[in-house]
């Protein structure tokens, strides 16, 4: 199911914005032009990573410092070791859209 979420222009730049869908919390993070959306609930001590620091593509948890690449939620740093959900975003005429496949 495809979801909008937001205009585009509304977004931040290179900061979290967090969204909750259903059972869903979610991280979404502009960078440019891309809009990048993963898990909000750090896999080490869920933190949320909407709150974390944006840098060369990935985000930095605030509590312990994992940094979390947006493009496919894998850590790259300890301590966390699990990946985080990646979801599915689109820009249509303006607006941002989430699709996940439960809903
Ligand atoms: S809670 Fe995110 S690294 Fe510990």
């Amino acid at each position: 199911m495809k979801i909008e979420i937001t205009p585009f222009d509304k977004l931040p730049r290179d900061r979290g914005v967090r969204v909750k869908v259903g059972d869903h919390r979610i991280a979404m993070f502009r960078v440019g032009d891309t809009v990048y959306a993963i898990g909000d609930v750090c896999s080490h001590a869920e933190a949320s990573l909407a709150e974390g620091e944006v840098f060369d593509g990935s985000v930095e948890c605030p509590r312990h410092g994992s940094e979390f690449d947006l493009a496919t939620g894998a850590p790259s740093s300890l301590p966390a070791t699990t990946p985080v959900p990646t979801y599915d975003v689109s820009v249509e005429d303006g607006t941002v859209f989430l699709s996940l496949d439960d809903q």
